[in-house]
């Protein structure tokens, strides 16, 4: 495995690449519906949650447009504090909901005064809320901005995306009363892309009962409908799921703290470099990502260059996001990299720094 430093898609294990290999065998049939059970059961771990987790074949992106499909008739409010829940807010209003934005400018945290104040303003169906913003590194406290909407206003769904983080970090679905919470495989599950795990909860499924315009694809109640059957409505994409079932394993394997404190370790190690060359991180301290660290580029240094510089290596580093691209560039520390990767990524970084008299 050549370690790729890049928030998505990460390196995938040889073993779990090998599992999309696998023979087909007809969808409808006990053998396959004993995989989707087994997944959809051990996913839920990584989920924190005793509820449904749907898995969708399609992107991350297709999950944030089911969550405004079935939970709102007109009124979400997106938080916005990067260009990913940018993009929930744009998906909000093309799906023809009336969206507002809690905005900050991107580097900056969600907080949840800021959620406080905009919901004693008005009333709304749903708040959607990115948990680590991939293109800055920072990440928002879901849990307080939670408290928060079930206080001041306990009938908004509240759906978060854990694209970047779900199962590189805690997020507790169920203690924090989250009612759909979801990832894409090509981040921290260190899978190819093309699966969403979408997880909702009873509340949320009440809600979109009552919501008229769900369409088909990506209608939850469909997808109950069939899931308790353990199967879908569509073909699933079988072998993306061979492949999901066995890691899985792995993931539940390594023990889910393991994990966890694995990429913290690596978040912070990354930290003590970029603090050593004097190089400020975008996000403040105390919102920062475990799983990808977002470093300032005063010296401006040139990232394609320096990817050139470790082609050889096998290694590769992400540039900044969009309007941050030269700017930032970005370090991802998710999916299978280890502690010894990133120290060879920091001493190679090192070489080519002082190599420019950097
Ligand atoms: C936080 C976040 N949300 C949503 C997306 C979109 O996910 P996908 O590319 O799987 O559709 C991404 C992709 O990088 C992301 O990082």
């Amino acid at each position: 495995m050549s370690p790729m430093f890049v928030p998505g898609p990460v390196d995938v294990a040889p073993e779990v690449l090998q599992q999309q290999t696998k023979p087909m065998m007809p969808h409808r049939s006990k053998d396959f519906e004993a995989i989707f059970q087994r997944a959809g059961d051990k996913a839920r771990q990584i989920f924190y949650t005793e509820h449904r987790v749907f898995i969708m074949a399609n992107s991350g992106s297709g999950a944030q447009e089911a969550c405004v499909r079935n939970f709102a008739n007109e009124k979400v409010l997106s938080c916005v504090n990067g260009a990913f829940s940018n993009r929930w807010f744009t998906v909000a209003n093309a799906n023809g909901k009336k969206a507002d934005k809690i905005e900050v400018p991107m580097g900056q945290a969600i907080l949840p005064g800021m959620v406080e104040e905009a919901l004693k303003k008005q009333s709304y169906e749903l708040i959607t809320v990115v948990h680590n913003e991939t293109s800055t590194g920072v990440m928002n406290p879901i849990k307080e901005i939670a408290e928060v909407v079930h206080r001041v206003s306990p009938d908004t769904l509240i759906a978060v995306d854990a694209v970047s983080s779900l199962a590189g970090t805690k997020v507790e679905m169920d203690a924090w009363g989250i009612d759909a919470l979801f990832t894409s495989s090509q981040k921290c599950l260190a899978l190819p892309p093309g699966l969403a795990l979408c997880a909702v909860n009873e509340r949320g499924m009440e809600r979109a009962k009552n919501v008229p315009n769900r369409g088909w694809y990506f209608d939850f109640i469909l997808l109950e409908k069939h899931r308790i059957k353990d199967s879908t409505p569509m073909t699933p994409a079988m072998s993306s799921i061979f492949a999901l079932d066995y890691q899985l394993d792995r993931i539940l394997a390594e023990g889910l703290e393991n994990r966890f404190a694995r990429h913290s370790a690596m978040a912070k190690r990354s930290t003590e470099w970029a603090n050593k060359k004097g190089w400020p991180l975008l996000a403040p301290e105390g919102y920062r990502s475990p799983t990808l660290t977002v470093v300032t580029n005063p010296a401006e240094f040139d990232c394609a260059d320096f990817n050139k510089f470790l082609a050889p290596r096998n290694l590769r580093l992400a540039n900044g996001y969009g309007d941050l691209k030269g700017k930032t560039f970005r370090i991802a520390h998710m999916g299978e990299i280890q502690m010894t990767d990133l120290e060879n990524l920091l001493a190679a970084m090192d070489e080519y720094l002082a190599g420019k008299g950097l």
